[in-house]
């Protein structure tokens, strides 16, 4: 549960609720019932009714939903219509690729990359260099940092997100295969594709014989 008292299950269906409605909008789609939603979703009416009740509500019996309200509302409650900074901590392939992902798109905007190997000192990716980890702490000291990105060896996880913490940053996006130690007023979200990976295959071998749908969605 959420301090909100807002289930763990429900905020993790909004990312997709958003991605959905952001479709219907670029297909100009004005309005939806709760009804076609759930066919395209694959989630009961009710289901969205409930989840979207936490909220509020949003639709109007009779109407449906309307798709760019209900996108923007659901923005705002995911924390999507202010620009995010966010650093990548560990600038090898993992960092690299996500810093050059398009994550502006979500209003994640990267403004540093960061690590340890003195080769990688000024290399630019997606127009940032890089810089030394020994500049961090002044970084974070300087600038609004909203999220770091952790993608560095799983050795060295556990001390920098300590630093991290020390040093104010509230919000963790950990990709090393490790559990950080971090006290409960830090936000950590763990991101581990191969147990996605794991769970494919457990679901590829298990095919036709489990009555849940083999369409999942990471984090499920
Ligand atoms: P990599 O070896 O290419 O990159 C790691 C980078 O971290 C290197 O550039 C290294 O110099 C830097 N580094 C090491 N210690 C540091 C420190 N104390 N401060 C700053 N930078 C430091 O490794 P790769 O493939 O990019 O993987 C990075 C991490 O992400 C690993 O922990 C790996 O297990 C994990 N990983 C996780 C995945 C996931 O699904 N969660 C998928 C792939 C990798």
């Amino acid at each position: 549960m959420s301090e909100r008292g807002i289930s763990s299950a429900v905020i993790r269906r909004l990312p997709r609720y958003y991605r959905y409605l952001g479709e219907l909008l670029e297909n100009n789609v004005v309005r939806i019932s709760s009804k076609e939603l759930s066919i395209r979703m694959k989630v009961t009416a009710s289901q969205i009714r409930q989840d979207l009740n936490n909220f509020g509500g949003f639709g109007q019996q009779g109407y449906g939903y309307n798709v760019e309200y209900l996108f923007e509302e659901i923005g705002k409650i995911l924390g999507l219509n202010t620009i995010q900074n966010m650093i990548i901590i560990g600038a090898g392939n993992l960092g690299q690729a996500l810093a050059n992902y398009d994550f502006d798109r979500i209003g994640f905007k990267v403004i540093g990359i960061f690590d340890a190997n003195p080769r990688l000192e000024g290399l630019a990716v997606h127009g940032i260099e890089i810089k030394m980890v020994d500049e961090l702490e002044e970084f974070i000291k300087t600038h609004e940092i909203h999220v770091a990105t952790l993608t560095v060896p799983k050795k060295n996880a556990r001390t920098i997100a300590s630093q991290l913490e020390e040093w104010g940053i509230r919000a963790i996006w950990n990709f090393a295969p490790t559990d950080l130690h971090v006290s409960d007023d830090v936000c950590v979200k763990n991101v581990h594709l191969d147990e996605s990976l794991m769970t494919l295959s457990y679901n590829f071998r298990n095919r036709g014989k489990e009555k849940y749908s083999y369409h999942s969605y990471m984090d499920d």
